[in-house]
Parts: structure tokens; C-alpha cells; sequence
């Protein structure tokens, strides 16, 4: 089965990279729990040598998320797989050298700011924090020598924004200035919005990273990661580093993710949904100082997720009025919203980022406020998940 040029994101989602099965018609790509692959000769095979350079199951899944995020960009977009979030970060950040810049978000994940300043610092690799919803701000944090813009939008837990294209606008002036070799290239971490919501290689910038343990995946069965880009050399790179680093997803993972992403659209536009009434619902609650959502007219860079976004996802934050104590009070007491770390399934869950995903950044300029809660708003009932959040505040 060939895939027209015209298939649009949700047939792409079901069948991008997984025709049925040429051996037995099987609908489902197999899973190809294999490590090895015969050949008739040295050298010469059926495209597969060795599963950690390559694997039938984890190609229909790399085939499959480049069609997703390249939808609509008219270029060619290459994808992989990787064991986790973490692993796919790691690896883009390989194309960084010692001595050389990277110009990250004052709000990332905690476990990428883990990565870069205690791992990755350590091998000479320069690393600064600019609030990314400021082109302003970027602009004058560029450097001669930045490698890497990157940033996550929305971010993980503050829900910060910044305009994708703007700053591949900036990336690319660096570029012609006479003292820079190669451009910066903007990496985004799409894990919150998805390619659903958002296309960041639309929009100018030109590496992709993903938890798929999260939306992708959508049933919290799973840890996995992916990179796609449109730039044919950084893809060559990043595929040599997969198998020569070797952080890649078994096949059952692969086809776990693979299964997940058919049902994408319409999950999103659920958890969209569930999000944007629980927002109005703490926006109005006495006992909330805050809410942190991209959907909120007040969220002060709502005009561009108009903009650059299809929806505004199903992350929620918020800041309760009784601080730190209140804060740990009620994540302690949700039903439906279970307590854990994660996000992105189809299960609500709550969680205290100080003490939780973001205790790595505690003594960072990354720091989030102890009284801050995320929630992750699943595809429940809307009308329940409201009543037990209002039950829990009360
Ligand atoms: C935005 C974001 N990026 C990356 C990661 C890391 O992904 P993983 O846990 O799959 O390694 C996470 C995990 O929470 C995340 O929220």
C-alpha cells in the first residue's frame, strides 16, 4: 500500500509506514522479536542485519512519526527511535562539541536540565537558560558559537510558550552572519503538544524530539523516544548515533507506541477538551491563586498558541493560595487523579512538581514554586474529573 502524498494526519496516524503484512496480510505490523537476520551471503540481505541498527517493527514506528510531523512541510522527514525521551535528547545533543553553545529554555524538563548541566556541562559543552517566550531575550543570548536552540513548547510544568517561528526566524539570521560556520538548528521537544497539536518542522525548526512515553503512546504502558527532522545530514548523524550509542526501543515497545499513535487525533481532541473546562473551573475557584494554560486569554502568549497550535492541550498547572502545605494537601486527595509522575495517558493524573518530576531542578534557576501542581487531564468523563477536583479543593 503506497501512501498518497494527500493522506491526511489521522489516516497517516493509522497507516503511515505499516502497509498489511506482505508474508500473511496481518493488519498489524508484526512484532519482529528478533535480534538477528540471516544472510544468503556477507553483506547481502533483506535490509536488516542487526536489530540495534535496525528492525522491520521499529521502521514502520520511525516511518510513521516522520509522516506525522513532516505532514505539510513538502520536504522529505526522517524519524527514529529511541529507548526513552532522555536517550533521544542525548543523542541530538551529540551533535554538540566541547567548547560549543547550547541556548536552552528557563523551563524544561527536569530530567533534560539533569542531562545538560550534570552530564553533559561536564564534557566542556556550555549551557545557558533564556525564557524562550522573549525573542527579544534569545536574540541577545545567541552566540557566535550556539549550536542548539532548544526549547519545549508548551513547557514541562509551567506551560510557557514560544513562538516556533520566530525563533527559527532568529536561528537563521545568526546563520548569516559572517562569523558563524553553521546556523544553530532549533530542536523542539513536542512531548506536551504533539504533532497533533503543533508542527514544529512547519514552522521552520529542524529536529524533533519526543517522549512517546507519553501522548504518543497514551496508555502509560510504555517509555520510549523518538527525533525527526527534514534535514537529511543532521538525520545521517543522529542514525549512526542510534546504533552506534545503541539507546533504541525493543520491538513489543515499538508496536506499543505504533498501536497508541492510531488512536492520537482523537484522543487529543479529548484531552483538549477535559483541559480546557478544568482551566475555567480553577480560573474560578477561591481557593486557586493561578492557572497555568495556553488556553487561557491571560496566558500571556495566548495569540500564539492561537497561532501555531490546533488545540491547547491536556497539561494544566496551577498554583493554589494555601502554598506548599495546601498544594501537597490536595494531590494527596484526588481519586480519579491519580498521584504519580508522568503524563499523557488516558487516565487523569496529579502531581507535585517541587517535590516530584522537578525535585532535580530544586536548587536551580529552574526552580518551581512548592505550592505549584500539574495535572495531567485524561479523557475521563469531563463532568467527573470536575467534581474531583472540586471535591479535593474543598
Ligand atoms: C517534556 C519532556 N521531555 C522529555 C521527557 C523525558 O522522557 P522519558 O521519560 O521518556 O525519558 C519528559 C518526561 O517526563 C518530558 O516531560
Amino acid at each position: 500500500m503506497s501512501e498518497p502524498e494527500s493522506w491526511r494526519f489521522d489516516t497517516l496516524a493509522i497507516h503511515a509506514g505499516q502497509p498489511p503484512d506482505p508474508a500473511t496480510g496481518a493488519i498489524m505490523v508484526p512484532i519482529y522479536q528478533t535480534s538477528t537476520y540471516v544472510q544468503a551471503e556477507p553483506g547481502r540481505h533483506k535490509g536488516y542485519e542487526y536489530s540495534r541498527t535496525g528492525n522491520p517493527t521499529r521502521t514502520a514506528l520511525e516511518t510513521c512519526l516522520a509522516a506525522l510531523e513532516g505532514a505539510g512541510t513538502g520536504r522529505e522527514t526522517y524519524g527514529l527511535a529511541f529507548a526513552s525521551g532522555m536517550a533521544a535528547t542525548d543523542t541530538v545533543l551529540r551533535l554538540v562539541g566541547p567548547g560549543e553553545h547550547v541556548l536552552v529554555g528557563d523551563d524544561v524538563y527536569g530530567g533534560t536540565y539533569r542531562l545538560f548541566q550534570r552530564v553533559l556541562a561536564g564534557y566542556g559543552i556550555a549551557f545557558d537558560y533564556v525564557d524562550m517566550g522573549d525573542l527579544a531575550a534569545v536574540a541577545a543570548a545567541l552566540r557566535p558559537d550556539t549550536r542548539l536552540i532548544w526549547l519545549e513548547t508548551p513547557t514541562n510544568p509551567l506551560l510557557k510558550l514560544a513562538d516556533i517561528a520566530g525563533v527559527a526566524a532568529l536561528a537563521r539570521q545568526q546563520g548569516r552572519k559572517g562569523n558563524h560556520k553553521d546556523r544553530p538548528y532549533v530542536v523542539v521537544d513536542n512531548t506536551f503538544a504533539t504533532p497533533y497539536l503543533q508542527q514544529p518542522l512547519v514552522l521552520g525548526a529542524d529536529i524533533v524530539v519526543h517522549s512517546t512515553t507519553k501522548y504518543l503512546s497514551g496508555h502509560s504502558d510504555v517509555v520510549g523516544g523518538a527525533v525527526v527532522t527534514t534535514n537529511a545530514e543532521v538525520y545521517e548523524r543522529l542514525k549512526f548515533l542510534q546504533n552506534a550509542v545503541g539507546a533504541v526501543p525493543g520491538p513489543l515497545d515499538c508496536w506499543l507506541v505504533l498501536r497508541g499513535i492510531k488512536t492520537l487525533g482523537l484522543r487529543m481532541e479529548r484531552h483538549c477538551a477535559n483541559a480546557g473546562r478544568v482551566a475555567a473551573m480553577l480560573a474560578e475557584h477561591p481557593a486557586v491563586a493561578r492557572v497555568l494554560y495556553p488556553g487561557l486569554p491571560g496566558h500571556p502568549l495566548h495569540q500564539v498558541a492561537r497561532r501555531q497550535m490546533r488545540g491547547f492541550g491536556g497539561m494544566v498547572s496551577f498554583i493554589l493560595k494555601g502554598g506548599p502545605e495546601a498544594a501537597r494537601r490536595v494531590v494527596s486527595r484526588t481519586q480519579l487523579f491519580a498521584l504519580a509522575e508522568s503524563l499523557g495517558g488516558v487516565e487523569s493524573l496529579i502531581e507535585h512538581p517541587a517535590s516530584m518530576t522537578h525535585a532535580s531542578v530544586a536548587d536551580s534557576p529552574l526552580r518551581v514554586d512548592a505550592g505549584l501542581i500539574r495535572l495531567s487531564v485524561g479523557i475521563e468523563d469531563g463532568d467527573d474529573l470536575l467534581d474531583d477536583l472540586r471535591r479535593a479543593l474543598a
